[in-house]
């Protein structure tokens, strides 16, 4: 169960959301099914419920290979080649008892030094597999963490043996990690040419990942294909969550409101967040244009960042994710005396605890002057997730469109990537080497 309650704005709309805003979007979604857009040339991500069924199989056969032969994997990747899959492991393993599954570990995502020789140190004289994810092939981050990576595995099993224990997920034809991949004859997997990195969840790049970490691969295809036909196919547009959604914060981002907040009151969706940020931030901050997707967790922030969102500028809103039922039960046990005062809650669901003080906050940060939206969903697991996930997919890409921009590209990405190059010395860069220093010198 998935739905969306948009009462929480309704005191900073005069009016409702007006009818134009609600057309635009209903439009847009046709705009999406119809591949007419901006950027439609990467709406292979709407179709990707009903096709992926066919590769579930031999994802699973290949996950099964790989925990046969090596308790530990590290995945490679980063962006939209990482976010989808640690958001799922985060969310739905034991935070605690992940020694009992097979370890799925992460690298790639970053150039810290010290973070992957921490990595080795762990991996140690350890038989461990590579899953290296990069739909380009040329990402540096993962081509270095690869590097890194590959030349431990060798001293570990061998240079010869090596390839059985590493899996590309990459580009079907282009790209140094196709070319390397079919090289040295590692098992692959193909990111479709028409799937974008951060829609991309749902190919092998979310899903061998998955499977590895022992998750249910078909649930969570399953809570795709389950949004795909309701809210892509359904005919109701006035109950489809993904354009009220859309509809809402583009008509608070039209008030003023250019900061979304993702609020999630269970630890485990922090990864989530940081999934549903990129997909947002980098689809449709672009043009000076884009509401800026930021997130919480509470109640733990509300120790932090609660003061700044009740009583800091204006220029927040919310979107909540309720989660109704718990995975596990827990009373708040009485105590013969009563010296911390929380008697009153004694035998109590901690659920229960979390589920009032969810309520409270919306109501003080509504009278705060903080739009809140509310996405209830029954219980986090693998077919939930994947509703969500398609949810907000399909919801960013009419957003997107609403706003007036191309969801599906990034071009403001590659700045970063010129001038790193340009400063470590990459031949063909000396000009602009020469430029950023004396930048750097000023
Ligand atoms: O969403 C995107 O396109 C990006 O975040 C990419 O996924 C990220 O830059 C990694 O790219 P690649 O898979 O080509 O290594």
């Amino acid at each position: 169960m998935i739905s969306i309650d948009i009462k929480g704005i309704s005191s900073f709309a005069k009016d409702d959301i007006p009818e134009k805003l609600y057309k635009e979007s209903i439009k847009q979604l046709s705009t999406l099914r119809e591949g007419t857009g901006n950027g439609n040339d990467f709406l292979g991500w709407l179709n990707l419920p009903d096709e992926i069924s066919a590769q579930i199989e031999s994802i699973k056969e290949c996950a099964a290979r790989l925990k046969s032969q090596a308790d530990t994997t590290v995945v490679i990747g980063i962006g939209g080649s990482y976010l989808g899959a640690k958001a799922l492991i985060e969310a739905l393993s034991d935070p605690f008892h992940k020694e009992m599954t097979h370890n799925v570990v992460f690298a790639g995502h970053t150039l810290s030094e010290d973070y992957h020789a921490s990595l080795l140190s762990f991996l140690g004289e350890k038989k461990f597999n590579i899953v290296i994810i990069s739909k380009s092939g040329t990402t540096t981050e993962p081509a270095i963490a690869f590097r890194i990576l590959r030349d431990h595995l060798a001293s570990v099993v061998g240079a010869g043996n090596a390839s059985k224990y590493i899996v590309a997920v990459t580009d079907a034809q282009r790209g140094a990690l196709h070319n390397l991949a079919a090289h040295e004859g590692y098992q692959s997997f193909v990111i479709p040419d028409n799937v974008g990195g951060r829609y991309s969840v749902l190919t092998p790049v979310g899903l061998l990942p998955l499977a590895l970490a022992g998750l249910d691969i078909q649930a969570f295809v399953n809570g795709m294909k389950n949004m795909a036909g309701t809210l892509r196919d359904g005919n109701d547009t006035t109950f489809n969550m993904a354009i009220v959604y859309a509809a809402a914060r583009n008509f608070l981002y039209g008030k003023g409101y250019t900061t979304e907040i993702l609020v999630g009151f269970e630890p485990s969706l922090m990864y989530f967040a940081e999934w549903w940020k990129q997909l947002f931030g980098e689809s449709e901050g672009k043009e000076g244009k884009g509401i800026y997707p930021s997130s919480v967790i509470f109640t733990t922030d509300l120790h932090s960042m609660g003061q700044y969102i009740q009583q800091g500028e204006r220029k927040l809103f919310e979107t909540m994710i309720s989660v109704e039922n718990p995975r596990h039960n827990l009373v708040v046990p009485s105590a013969a005396d009563d010296s911390d005062g929380i008697g009153f809650i004694a035998g109590k669901h901690l659920n229960e605890v979390n589920h009032k003080a969810e309520a409270g906050t919306r109501l003080a940060h509504i009278e705060g002057g903080v739009p809140v939206m509310t996405i209830k969903i029954s219980k986090i697991d693998e077919y939930t997730l994947g509703q969500l996930m398609y949810f907000f997919e399909l919801s960013c890409g009419i957003s997107g469109y609403v706003l007036g921009i191309n969801p599906f590209d990034q071009p403001g990405v590659e700045s970063y990537k010129k001038n790193m190059f340009a400063l470590l010395g990459k031949p063909g860069y000396e000009a602009e080497k020469e430029r950023l220093e004396k930048l750097l010198k000023e």
